[in-house]
């Protein structure tokens, strides 16, 4: 296959690698259209292959605006969807030809004879025969064009789970583990999520003529740097696309970000070796060799890629003192800036102080996880934090705790007839595991997760006077990975960031999937905080990104690394543990608060020890954050 440049070499699938999301779609609705127009200029038929899951949604809302502002008509379209959930009719709210309905073939003006989706409601016994005459609908439509493509963590595309070889057909096929827990936010739980797909096996996908991946967020690199440089496997479905001789992945920057070109490009190619390059691959090596910094050799350098680093002017010695104090001023015990002391080399300026720090946190307990020993150190140090959860995270709780509470509240009343909590209780009682809690049952289980905010926060010393909860209204109206904010959602984080005039705002989610809470939430601060540039305030105030247990800091990426003691690490987790009702299945995803905890405490212990490893000071914990120009 032919490389559009060396630093692609070890890339098997031709990789577009975009800003963002929307970028991305805007090139491949054009790469449909234009196929849709030359086909029906010549009055054929085009058949596209589609594919559901939050992924293909910004392309989706192209085509529509496509099909709306440029005339682009589907009537010459025929569609075959990759898959839908086994035991779902098409009305259930979950399933894939309803989504289909809603996100594109209702808003275009495509027959609907020529929509084609697997029917999730046909009879075990009956689906063998069912899948064959699904092959065969495809084969006699013509083949598919265009099959458009996202990919589960599991690296499956369709629903082709790990084990799905190279040539499967359309199929039933029992969804993994991992699936499932990917899906659980959409059902409510991980127990409502069906345990079996109807899909198109690998063989249907690769007998498309073009075959276009689209993947967006951090979640997907490692799958995606696997499915594009690693072997075929049958571990991971979407690698088998490297046997394909017409497929592309679409990725944004984070999806794209372990690549070889991207993670480690001096592996590939000569590189520009910028600052943050030099440290990246320094610390790699390091950890690499098994060696600190201080002890790496010219030839250590010269057997991984890296002679190029090393000059008769800069030697081993000199490049590794450099990275070396490069690495350490990342430290600091002072995350509000340390008072009176020479502040020319530290991550945090010593004034003013104390300082306002603004935590902005999407859901109670993101403050916690992301930065919950830097909070303390910012109220010992005497600083004036403050934190902001953006919504209530009344969907994670569970019904059954809520059902506790409201119980607990009524024992409290028992002659009240009409108190909320009764009819709460009621409302709990007849409600089944699909319906969408109505307004009532959220406000109570966001009065559960306040109250259990404020005794968390109490744990770490920080009174109930820097509590703001904004309760956004995008999030009391909507539902996961189907979140949009609106104006007065702005608004309201503009009134916050005027009234608080922080000098210093912690914040997270830029790199996460698009679809997820935290992604929102960033790009509604984002909004917030353009809003307000020309403000006096914000020309002193310096904004520090904290990351959330899923994904932790590289060392590169780091700009302040907050030394965690043992004693803060203890009471950072025992903080966590008053988000109780966490702790148990959670509606959201399942993830258990032991889950979490311990997630968060690996991940800054980790860092620590690879601070250790570089040969810098050994800690308990690191909680890292990256300074956001
Ligand atoms: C499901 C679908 C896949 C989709 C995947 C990723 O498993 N069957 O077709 O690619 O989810 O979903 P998302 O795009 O929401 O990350």
């Amino acid at each position: 296959m032919k490389q559009n440049s060396q630093y692609e070499q070890l890339e098997k699938i031709p990789t577009r690698i975009a800003r963002d999301a929307n970028e991305a779609c805007r090139e491949v609705a054009q790469e449909i259209a234009a196929l849709i127009r030359s086909k029906s200029d010549s009055n054929q038929k085009v058949v596209l292959g589609l594919a559901t899951g939050s992924t293909p949604v910004p392309l989706y809302r192209e085509l529509i605006r496509l099909h709306q502002e440029d005339g682009l008509s589907f009537k010459n379209v025929i569609t075959f969807n990759l898959d839908e959930y086994h035991g779902l009719s098409q009305k259930h709210p979950e399933s894939y030809w309803r989504f289909m309905h809603e996100q594109l073939f209702d808003h275009i003006d495509i027959p609907s004879g020529q929509v084609n989706v697997p029917d999730g409601k046909v009879a075990t016994s009956e689906a063998f025969e069912y899948c064959a005459t699904y092959e065969e609908k495809i084969e006699a439509a013509g083949g598919i064009d265009l099959q458009v493509l996202g990919i589960g963590r599991t690296g499956h595309i369709g629903f082709n789970e790990p084990g799905s070889p190279p040539d499967s057909l359309t199929r039933m096929i029992a969804l993994d583990s991992l699936t499932i827990r990917d899906a659980a936010a959409d059902f409510q739980g991980e127990r409502n999520v069906p345990r079996h797909a109807i899909t198109m096996g690998v063989g249907t996908i690769l007998a498309a003529k073009r075959v276009v991946l689209i993947a967006w967020g951090q979640n997907k690199s490692d799958v995606i740097a696997e499915a594009v440089e690693g072997p075929e496997t049958e571990s991971i479905s979407a690698s088998f696309l490297q046997r394909h001789s017409n497929a592309t992945f679409f990725v944004d920057q984070s999806a794209a970000s372990r690549l070889t070109r991207i993670d480690r490009p001096w592996l590939v190619g000569p590189v520009d070796w910028k600052p943050s390059l030099i440290r990246k691959a320094v610390s790699w090596l390091s950890l690499k060799q098994g060696k600190p910094i201080l002890k790496l050799l010219d030839e250590d350098y010269t057997e991984n890629g890296m002679s190029d680093l090393i000059t008769p002017r800069s030697t081993s010695y000199h490049l590794n003192i450099e990275v070396f104090n490069d690495i350490q001023r990342t430290i600091t015990g002072w995350p509000g800036g340390k008072p009176n002391a020479d502040d020319s080399q530290r991550p945090e300026r010593a004034n003013p102080h104390p300082k306002r720090a603004l935590i902005i946190s999407p859901e109670p307990d993101n403050d916690l996880l992301g930065m919950g020993g830097t909070l303390k150190r910012l109220m010992d140090q005497r600083h004036d934090p403050r934190i902001a959860y953006l919504t209530s995270g009344s969907l994670m709780v569970p019904d059954s705790e809520a059902k506790a509470m409201a119980e607990f509240a009524q024992e409290l009343q028992p002659e009240a007839d009409e108190s909320l909590p009764r009819s709460t209780l009621r409302q709990l009682e007849e409600k089944s595991e699909f319906d969408l809690d109505s307004a009532e049952i959220r406000d109570f289980k966001g009065h559960i997760r306040r109250v259990e905010t404020r005794s968390a926060l109490r744990r770490l010393d920080v009174q109930p006077k820097r509590i703001h909860f904004l309760d956004l209204a995008f999030y009391q109206k909507g539902r996961p990975r189907q979140f949009r904010f609106e104006e007065a959602d702005v608004s309201a984080v503009v009134e916050l960031l005027r009234e608080v005039q922080p000098h210093q705002i912690y914040l997270t989610g830029i790199e996460a999937d698009p679809s997820a809470l935290p992604a929102i939430c960033f790009a509604l601060v984002n909004q917030a905080i353009e809003r307000c540039s020309g403000d006096d305030w914000l020309e002193d105030c310096r904004i520090w990104l904290y990351r959330l247990p899923e994904r932790s800091w590289e060392i590169e990426e780091i700009d302040m690394a907050v030394p965690i003691s043992p004693k803060e690490l203890t009471d950072k987790i025992q903080a966590i543990y008053h988000h109780k009702s966490q702790r148990s299945q959670s509606p959201g995803g399942d993830v258990s608060l032991r889950e979490h905890w311990q997630q968060t405490e690996k991940n800054t212990q980790d860092l620590a020890a690879q601070y250790d490893h570089l040969g810098l000071a050994e800690y308990e914990a690191i909680e890292a954050f990256q300074r956001w120009r």
